[in-house]
């Protein structure tokens, strides 16, 4: 298993080290790993003048799975859109045709009281997001700002084909089919053609899933009901640019986005493998970041990719069982818990492997 790791900018460095002592260990069991680094985001654009240099791209396509940290900082906000670390990661999503991302939002039950939500509201939570992550507005043409008429304006276009809306939404169905049976599908038909084709399509196909009850939401409905009464959902599919957004408001009701790991899949289930949370230039190289969301990456990596759901599954009871012992870092923490840095965290969940 070759895994290409790109630890990024800001605190991706460090919460990457605690992810690779994971693999490590593993390894030193046995697993078959073999691990090469790589520059993306800003510490390439440092390094190489863009944010993802062609020996990434090579490295990260040889590779069975790619890991990465997190890009960004406002150092390079300033630099011309195409030199932004962003444009690393829109770059390498679409390279590898990562189509799926997976970002599920599960309140652990200890961090109850971390969300802003009343407990009552959150308690059990578990909703898998399905985000188109390669179409939409986010690479649709034409695009641009240009002078008409005498004044600027700004464009985009928001397009999916068929195709593109199907192969989502098989994932969805299939991944609605390993858990409570229900998908619901996200759009904004009474506004936009996009959308309604989409709205179509996942219709169509759920003729192949009798046994998944699929439902159809508007976007801002969805977005209020999340916060309502968020134990509706099982399975969310939507397209790119509402994906983003509801995956951000669904990660906050778990209180703790710094636990969240999330999975960006091609269509032989080839997978980069990220912690939903950015680069946090605010603590960058405090060792103060939590490592949890991307050692729980590594998880959903061996589930994935590579069909190893008992070493997931072992990561998974690990970092339960450390939150379970009272271990907390800074985002996390509350009063009678035990505060604890960046390596410490990853000591204990290796301890607790
Ligand atoms: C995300 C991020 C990215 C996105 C940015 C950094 C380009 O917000 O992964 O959700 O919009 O997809
Ligand atoms: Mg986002």
């Amino acid at each position: 298993m070759k895994i290409c790791v790109l630890p990024g900018d800001g605190i991706g460095p460090e919460i990457m080290v605690q992810a690779v002592r994971v693999l490590d260990l593993l390894r030193g069991e046995g697993l078959a790993i073999e691990i090469e680094e790589a520059l993306i985001g800003g510490a390439a654009v440092d390094a190489t003048g863009g944010p993802l240099p062609q020996s990434t791209l090579a490295l990260a396509k040889a590779a069975d799975a790619v890991l990465l940290g997190a890009v960004g900082g406002p150092k390079w906000d300033v630099l011309a859109r195409e030199l932004r670390p962003e444009r690393g990661l829109l770059g390498i999503r679409k390279e590898l045709e990562l189509f799926a991302n997976l970002r599920p939002a599960i309140l652990y039950p200890e961090l109850a009281n971390a969300s802003s939500l009343k407990p009552e509201i959150v308690s059990g939570l578990d909703i898998m997001i399905v985000r188109e992550l390669t179409g939409d507005i986010y690479f649709g043409q034409p695009r641009g700002i240009e002078e008409r008429d005498g004044e600027r304006v700004g464009f985009n276009t928001m397009l999916y084909s068929e195709s593109e809306v199907r192969r989502i939404g098989h994932v969805a169905f299939q991944i609605a089919r390993k858990r409570n049976h229900r998908l619901c599908s996200v759009d904004k038909m009474n506004v936009l053609e996009t959308t309604q084709l989409w709205r179509d399509v996942m219709i169509e196909i759920s003729a192949e899933y009798p046994d998944v009850e699929l439902s159809h939401m508007l976007v801002d409905n969805a977005a209020m009901q999340l916060v309502r009464n968020p134990k509706q959902f099982d399975v969310m599919v939507t397209g790119n640019m509402f994906g983003d957004i509801l995956s951000d408001e669904a990660s906050m009701l778990t209180g703790s986005i710094g636990m969240l790991p999330s999975a960006s899949l091609d269509c032989n289930n080839k997978g980069m493998y990220e912690p939903s949370h950015g680069s946090a230039p605010d603590i960058a190289g405090k060792g103060l970041a939590n490592p949890l969301a991307t050692i729980l990456s590594v998880a959903m990596m061996l589930r994935y990719s590579f069909g190893l759901e008992e070493a997931a599954v072992r990561i998974e009871r690990a970092v339960k069982g450390v939150l379970a012992a009272g271990m907390r870092t800074g985002d996390i923490y509350e009063p009678g818990t035990r505060k604890i840095g960046t390596a410490e965290m990853g000591d204990a969940v290796l301890a607790a492997m």
